[in-house]
């Protein structure tokens, strides 16, 4: 849209450029001394003003379609950064026009100034090689300055030390901002375009545990998801199980000897694990059991309908596991396992087998080579059958071509990576990716180790099981709420709700506010502990501010009516930097969904709490006498407050913590 109006623009100006001439040569023709002279006739001043109506006509037509254009324009928060680098890049592109894609380095500044750019040592040096000649750095700067446009939001601009540009952002921009915040709620950035989302994550196998590397991708992926759809993405979550491997043939012939009638009485298995574990046990001892077991799999795969329902039953069993750990920690998926894509995967094959893309490799298999990847993709096993190969190929071209995905997004373990690439490059080559079009990313993670650094696991050695570690989180959150005496103010349910609260928000902020390319170390002690950047320490943060307002008597339908009235003062150093502090949050979301690492979105949390905590040290809120009755309330002051807890509040929705009235 930015360019389709940059072109209208360019219009316009031609149009009022023509009609100008035009003018100007009209007055010529008018004056009847100049006429008389020239000789010139009537029939051409004629034409020239109905030239100049047309094109008058034109002008308007296009003004008019511009402001429409404009105001459809999606409204949203200001980026700040994103702004600055906008100019930037407009002020560095009319300075070098002959520098082709010149650097544009916008960084918050850590000084004194709020922003730097830091391009100008880069544009000397470009200039200085194409020219031969040397160039300043602060030449450069001073180059850009001379060119950078007048906005609403820079206040001041200056070149320092050796070339950097200090840029101090406007108080009134900032105040204006704000206010809009407060009265319209916590905006999202606007976009350029909205996309359709189709993103993997969870996806834990059916019939086996489902592990806390599991657990990071439930986490991971529901934020991300929720953050997509914050800022107005259309997001398809799926859940991507592991339901349709040779597990299955030993499942349902277990099934099949143990419980005979399964076919009319529900079979009584609580626990999944030790029946997956029993079957396996006689999978890899009896020979006869194994043939049996290779036997179910080609019959569940042609839907054969007793083993059908065999595995549906298993299915349900798992899925209702896993259920309760969804529900606990309020995620949402479309569950869509391998499974279902069974049809999808014999059309394929097939579509590769004529099109001669797969070959048969001497045991039997049936492969196909990717560029770049020294080991193929296995579509085929030497029995025929599909392996997890295949039906991530099926189910990438589904996302793409069914679900007309643009922005496919897989939240799987690191150590998938090289999977997953050779998937992506698979998808390029069959020409299903179109790079102008689509963006399809690996969001990898680490590992998740214990206390000792080493792999997260019971003290026996066994894979964690999740309800379990949610109902210690559960017990460690209570005691915490104990040992403060919270159990003396809350009642029993609102007990239970903040222990909730706590520690299903404090596993999941924990998970969050690691950068998720490293491995992370599970720690039940660091993340309920109130000091640092945790979810506990957060969330006494926020109700702490909420109670500032509440305290002094104002209630937020007060709030809500004082934002209408009454103008910011941003004049205190603290309340200046709290109100910019407040302004960075669209800059840190803009940053997220480029790379998609919600970490910057915790410590940006972290920093606007330590913010606000010096900024209530330093300026009052309320007032009070000695006998501490309230004498002032800065209405200025609750509003920057509530401008902090609304950001707060609206970070946490989407990390997926949920805030507690009272702690
Ligand atoms: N079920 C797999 C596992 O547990 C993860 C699946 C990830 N998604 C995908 N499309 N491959 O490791």
């Amino acid at each position: 849209m930015a360019d389709e109006i940059d072109q209208y623009l360019l219009r316009v100006e031609q149009a009022e450029q023509e009609i100008d001439q035009l003018k100007k040569e009209l007055e010529i023709l008018q004056d009847p001394k100049k006429l008389k002279a020239s000789g010139v006739v009537s029939p051409a001043v004629e034409k020239l003003q109905t030239e100049n109506a047309k094109l008058n006509y034109q002008l308007n037509h296009l003004k008019r379609f511009l402001t429409e254009e404009r105001s459809k324009r999606p409204a949203g928060a200001v980026s700040i950064q994103r702004a600055l680098e906008d100019v930037f890049r407009l002020a560095i592109t009319s300075a070098f026009p002959d520098l082709d894609n010149p650097p544009v380095l916008l960084t918050p500044s850590a000084k004194m100034a709020d922003y730097q750019c830091n391009s100008a040592m880069s544009l000397a040096q470009l200039v200085g090689n194409a020219t031969g000649k040397k160039m300043n750095p602060r030449e450069a700067a001073q180059a850009v300055l001379d060119k950078l446009p007048e906005t609403e939001f820079i206040d001041k601009v200056e070149v320092a030390g050796p070339g950097f540009i200090n840029v101090y952002i406007s108080k009134s921009f900032v105040a204006k901002e704000i206010e809009t915040l407060l009265t319209q709620g916590v905006r999202p950035p606007a976009l350029p375009c909205t996309k359709r989302v189709v993103i993997d994550f969870s996806s834990p196998n059916i019939a086996k545990e489902m592990h806390v590397g599991h657990l990071r991708s439930t986490i991971i992926g529901e934020s991300i998801s929720r953050l997509l759809e914050w800022v107005g993405h259309d997001v398809l979550r799926i859940n991507h199980l592991g339901d349709w491997g040779t597990q299955f043939g030993m499942l349902i012939a277990h099934l099949t000897d143990t419980f005979p009638n399964y076919l009319t009485e529900k079979p009584p298995i609580a626990d999944l694990q030790a029946f997956y574990k029993a079957s396996k046990a006689r999978f890899d001892s009896d020979e006869e059991f194994k043939k049996r077991a290779y036997q179910c799999v080609v019959k569940l795969q042609n839907y054969e309908e007793t083993c059908y329902k065999a595995w549906k039953m298993i299915y349900d069993i798992s899925m209702a596991e896993f259920n309760k750990v969804y529900e606990r920690l309020e995620v949402k998926l479309v569950d869509r396992g391998e499974s279902y894509y069974q049809e999808r995967m014999q059309t394929l094959m097939k579509e590769l087998t004529d099109k001669g893309l797969v070959e048969k490799d001497p045991e039997g298999r049936m492969v196909m080579f990717v560029p770049g990847f020294t080991v193929p993709l296995m579509m085929t096993k030497s029995d025929g059958g599909f392996t997890y190969d295949t039906s991530d190929m099926a189910c990438i071209r589904q996302r793409l071509q069914e679900e007309k995905g643009d922005w496919l997004i897989y939240v799987v373990d690191s150590g998938q990576g090289t999977h997953l690439e050779t998937i992506f490059e698979g998808a390029r080559q069959l020409g299903w990716i179109d790079p102008a079009k689509h963006r399809v990313e690996h969001v990898g993670f680490g590992v998740v180790l214990g206390e000792d650094k080493k792999k997260f696991k019971t003290r026996s050695g066994d894979t964690v099981r999740l309800v379990e570690l949610l109902d210690e989180g559960l017990k460690r959150a209570e005691a915490k709420l104990k040992e403060k005496e919270r159990d003396k103010v809350l009642t029993p349910e609102e007990m239970q709700k903040a222990a909730e609260a706590v520690a299903y928000g404090c596993i999941k902020y924990a998970d969050l506010a690691h950068n998720r390319t490293k491995d992370y170390v599970f720690s039940f002690d660091k993340m309920l502990d109130d000091r640092g950047n945790t979810a506990a320490y957060l969330l006494y943060a926020l109700t702490r501010i909420r109670s500032i307002a509440r305290l002094a008597n104002v209630s937020q339908e007060q709030l809500r009516k004082a934002a209408e009235t009454t103008p910011l003062d941003l004049s205190h150093p603290s309340e200046w930097k709290m109100a910019k502090c407040v302004l960075r949050f669209p800059d840190i979301v803009v940053r997220i969904l480029d790379d998609l690492l919600m970490h910057s979105l915790c410590e940006y949390l972290y920093d606007l709490s330590s913010v606000f905590t010096e900024f209530y040290e330093n300026c009052y809120c309320v007032e009070k006498d000695k006998q501490g009755k309230i004498v002032k309330v800065n209405m200025s002051r609750l509003l920057l407050c509530e401008a902090v807890a609304s950001t707060i509040s609206t970070a946490f929705r989407i990390l997926g913590v949920k805030p507690v009235e009272k702690m």
